[in-house]
């Protein structure tokens, strides 16, 4: 790929993002822009939240990122090298909990690794290194319906993390969960990024969940998504969630959401009785 138009790109950044832009089906009748001229750096080790209304191709991004789908314009690359299939240095989460009820927790964890071939001696060794990181050594034999739904999340990152993978994708992992289980995954997640080192891009609907744990905000406009502002977030963890310079950054990406939001309703709503 002729790479040379866009913007310079180095094999420091974790991911680039140049002027990506993804329309479903494309050339077809039921052809749907969800992403335009997407620029985005991410440094190896940042922590990036992705905020924005409801369909403007947040998923979309991650998917891309991914390498599970193609960009329709752009380019993307990780460490220098242009995204084109998905790859275990690069992790996903998705929104909805996606373990096999059949496995039981250590296989769901080693599941990349089965597929790699890897002897079951070495996958049961990674899972439980994996799952000890996220407090679950104790639930390694059982199968995940024996589990609550933080507990299910945690088992979903231990899988993502087996993989050792410099980019961990998250697509609103903590937002099936209650309030408090919520704040408890968040502390945990911001510990286990701390030690793997690993970049983290994180999508939430939580403007609140944004504050505590990123690095840089990224907001997204209506559909078709593009960056409306990224908002650096300087505040030393661990985050007092009620200090005056907390609500400060709340109150800015409020009004910087509301109106996306409003717009992506009456959007929505036009389509719907068109
Ligand atoms: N596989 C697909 N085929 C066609 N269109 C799709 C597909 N996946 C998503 N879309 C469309 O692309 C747009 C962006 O979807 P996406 O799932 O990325 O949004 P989102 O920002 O993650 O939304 P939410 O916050 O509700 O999860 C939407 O209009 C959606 O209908
Ligand atoms: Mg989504």
């Amino acid at each position: 790929m002729d790479s040379s138009r866009f913007r310079p790109f180095s094999s420091a950044d974790a991911v680039a993002c140049r002027r990506v832009g993804k329309t479903w089906a494309e050339g077809t009748v039921r052809a749907h822009e969800a992403l335009r001229d997407i620029d985005l750096d991410i440094a190896p080790g940042e922590f990036v939240v992705l905020l924005g209304p409801s369909g403007c191709g947040k998923s979309t991004l991650l998917y891309l990122v991914a390498g599970l789908e193609a960009q329709t314009d752009g380019l993307i690359a990780s460490f220098g090298d242009p995204v084109e299939k998905p790859s275990p240095d690069r992790s996903l989460i998705f929104q909805e909990t996606s373990l096999f009820p059949w496995l039981t927790v250590w296989q769901n964890v080693s599941f990349g690794l089965s597929i790699r071939g890897a002897p079951e001696a070495e996958r049961r060794a990674v899972a439980t290194e994996a799952l000890a990181r996220v407090g679950l050594s104790a639930a390694i034999d059982k199968r995940p319906d024996e589990l609550s739904g933080g507990m299910r999340q945690r088992v979903a990152v231990a899988r993502a993390l087996a993989m050792r993978p410099k980019v961990l994708l998250m697509d609103e992992p903590f937002a099936a969960l209650d309030v408090q289980t919520r704040a408890k995954m968040q502390d945990f997640l911001l510990d286990v990024w701390r030690d793997s080192g690993a970049s983290v891009l994180f999508v939430t609907h939580h403007i609140d969940e944004a504050v505590a744990l990123a690095d840089r905000v990224v907001v997204f406009t209506a559909r078709p998504g593009r960056i409306k502002s990224i908002l650096p977030i300087g505040l030393p963890r661990p985050r007092d969630p009620f200090s005056p310079e907390a609500e400060a950054l709340r109150r800015q990406l409020t009004a910087e959401l509301k109106a996306e939001v409003d717009r992506a309703f009456a959007e929505q709503e036009a389509l719907a009785t068109a």
